[in-house]
Formats: C-alpha cells, structure tokens, sequence
C-alpha cells in the first residue's frame, strides 16, 4: 500500500504543470456540468447556513453554490496554494464574498460542528484508502448535528461501457476504493446515517455518482 500523508495532496490533474488546463478538460472532457447542475439541485438547506466545499480546487462548484444560496456563508478549502489562486480570481469576478482556506481534508482547519452541510466534488479519489477513512471522520467531527455531506464522485459502475472503462481506471490505488464501492463502507464507519446513491453520470473515466448522508440529530432533554 502506497503511504500518503495526511498533508500532502495530488494536485487536480496529478501533475501541477497541468492545473491551469483544469477547468477546461473539466468543462470539455469530464462533463462536469452535468453532475455539478445536479448536485446543486439537490443541495436542500435554510438560508444563512455554514457550507463547506471541501477540495474546491479552482472554485466552479464553489462559485455555482454561493449563487443557489446568496444568504449562505460558503467556505472553500484546498491543500494546493497555486489552485487557490486561480478560485481566487474567479471568486473575485464572480463578486461573490466567499472565504478560501488553505488546508487539509484530513485535518480541517474548522471547530467541530460549524458547518450545515459539506460538499466534496472529485476529491475523494485523490485519497489513498487511509486518508479517505480520515476524510470522512473530519466531514463527520466538521458538520453540525443533521448536517448533510454531499459527495461527487467516481464510484461503482452503472452500465457494461462504464464497468469496461473502469478495469483500466480503478489501476490506481486511490481511484480503486471508489470504483469497488466501498465508500458504501468508509462514509456510514465515519458514523453518517441515510446514506443514498442519487444520480450516476457517464464519463470517459468511469461513472461520477452523487451521494449523500447525514449526520444524526442529537437529541438533547
Ligand atoms: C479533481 S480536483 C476537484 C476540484 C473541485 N472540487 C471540482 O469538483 O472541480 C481535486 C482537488 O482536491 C484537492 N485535494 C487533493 N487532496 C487534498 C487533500 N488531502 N486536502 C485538500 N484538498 C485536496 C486538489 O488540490 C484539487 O484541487
């Protein structure tokens, strides 16, 4: 098993040299339009609520969040400094207030329970196995009671084209968990409760679902 510490990260296309063309196989080549559109749809919270985006890379899915819910604070973390710069320039175009964090999904710079919900787009599958056992536990220690988590991506194969994509795919240790599902594991182990697979969406990589937990209300006297 490759170790990968809890601080260090693989940047959004595996090699730094390529980040500035993120956003454009993202748009083009991964479809993310289509399954960041859905999310949003899906995201169902009170106005001025906490969200966290965590590893919001160059900030589309953070931008597109703050637009759904004005009145919401929207914070957006990421280990990779030189990707906070480009979200940071299109946060500043947006004109939307948004707060940027440096940090580590492993060990979130955050207090227990501040956030409503937490959103996790295409991040996960950059974990390995330990870290993303980590991830889930600091989602947990992070959302408020009935807080909701909001993963997107890589994940069981829906379809034969999908399930043939995904044997060459899943050769990477940190995509491997994904594509065998066991995030059906790692997410309810973290302690989330209704845990639901709502929407799978095609992709030259292999399916992208969205799925969604909740952390349990706590029923204080
Ligand atoms: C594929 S990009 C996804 C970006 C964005 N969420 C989206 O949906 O387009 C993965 C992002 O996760 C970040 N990342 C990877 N490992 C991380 C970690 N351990 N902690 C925080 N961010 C991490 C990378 O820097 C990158 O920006």
């Amino acid at each position: 098993m490759i170790e990968q510490k809890a601080d260090v990260f693989i940047p959004a296309l595996r090699f730094n040299f390529l980040t500035p063309f993120y956003d454009w196989v993202l748009r083009v080549v991964m479809r993310e339009a289509a399954y960041k559109q859905a999310l949003i749809q899906l995201i169902s919270l009170e106005e001025g609520s906490m969200i966290l985006d965590a590893g919001c890379g160059t900030g589309t899915l953070t931008v597109m969040i703050k637009k759904q819910f004005p009145q919401s604070e929207v914070v957006g973390l990421d280990g990779d400094q030189e990707i906070l710069q480009i979200a940071n320039s299109k946060v500043f175009l947006s004109g939307d207030l948004i707060q940027l964090d440096h940090g580590f999904v492993t060990s979130m710079p955050y207090r227990n329970e501040s956030f409503d919900a937490c959103v996790c787009s295409l991040v996960i599958h950059h974990l390995t196995t330990d870290n993303k056992v980590k991830a889930f536990q600091e989602f947990y220690r992070v959302l408020k009671p009935g807080g909701k988590l909001y993963i997107v991506d890589f994940f069981t194969p829906h379809n034969f084209i999908m399930m043939a994509i995904t044997s060459i795919t899943q050769l990477f240790e940190e995509t491997y968990d994904n594509f065998r599902g066991k995030l059906r594991e790692f997410i309810p182990n973290a302690g989330f409760k209704e845990l639901e697979v709502r929407q799978n969406f095609w992709t030259p990589m292999g399916t992208v679902s969205i799925i969604t937990a909740m952390k349990q209300q706590s029923y204080k006297e």
